[in-house]
């Protein structure tokens, strides 16, 4: 689907699947006295406004690094903080759906607050034909649960007769992850000056182009967005060849 566009004045192909790991709220915050869940609260907006921004830019799928199984660590207070946040958004979301924006969620939301289950079943039915771009949460998500989650299926599979273990392919693999047919990551992009991967999507990042800005995710706007596309469409990507 991906087709030239132009980007801050160049005539592009944008990435297919772009992922973002929107870090920096708590200092965002932090920097303005502000308790942490403002910072989030402000992360929120702006992932509205670069969502609206990637599909202008012609990006296919957009996943977002929203909540990770290591972030139940945090406060209880932050906690609830952001799942309002998410039930706010849920609430609101039919602006994405008049967007004709498909919307899935990955991670294991057994665990979530029922009421946010419940909305998160009904966005994903609502908007399961909608083609303009999908837009990827990855919400109570981490890779190597992922990854655990995959292997169980695969051994009951086996214990149940339908596969031998010689059936278990790459193929196969991608087939029980929760990205199912959501393509590999083309580009990972991470604000805030740290330069890590953090269990995000750790399959599907295995031949992603990573971009690191000093940006707090609350500032990082549709100019460091382009920058990030920009950057991307002029490295050399060569898949383990020559
Ligand atoms: C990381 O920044 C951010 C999070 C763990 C939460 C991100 C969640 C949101 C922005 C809310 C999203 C809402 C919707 C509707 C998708 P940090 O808190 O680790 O920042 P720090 O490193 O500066 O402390």
């Amino acid at each position: 689907m991906s087709r030239k566009v132009s980007c801050l004045g160049e005539d592009i192909i944008p990435p297919c699947h772009v992922g973002v790991i929107m870090d920096g709220n708590g200092r965002w915050a932090k920097k303005r006295g502000l308790p942490r869940k403002f910072g989030h609260r402000e992360g929120a907006k702006n992932f509205r406004s670069i969502t609206k921004h990637a599909k202008a830019v012609g990006i296919d799928y957009l996943t977002y690094y929203a909540f990770s199984t290591e972030n139940w660590k945090r406060p209880q207070d932050e906690v609830e903080a952001i799942m309002d946040l998410f039930d706010k958004y849920l609430d609101e979301v039919n602006d994405f759906i008049e967007e004709n924006i498909r919307i899935r969620f990955i991670g294991d939301r057994s665990v979530l607050r029922p009421s946010l289950q419940a909305k998160m079943a009904n966005v994903e039915e609502t908007s399961k034909d909608f083609d303009a771009m999908t837009l990827v949460l990855a919400i109570n998500y981490g890779g190597r649960a992922e990854i655990c989650h995959c292997v169980r299926n695969l051994a009951q599979m086996v214990r149940g007769g339908e596969i031998d273990p010689e059936d278990i392919t790459e193929e196969l693999i991608e087939q029980n992850l929760y990205t199912q047919e959501i393509p590999p990551l083309d580009l990972v992009i991470r604000p805030s000056g740290e330069q890590r991967l953090s269990n995000f999507m750790i399959w599907q990042a295995a031949y992603a182009e990573f971009y690191y800005s000093n940006v707090l995710w609350p500032d990082f706007k549709n100019g460091d967005f382009d920058r990030a596309i920009l950057d991307f469409c002029e490295r050399n990507r060569r898949f383990g060849g020559i």
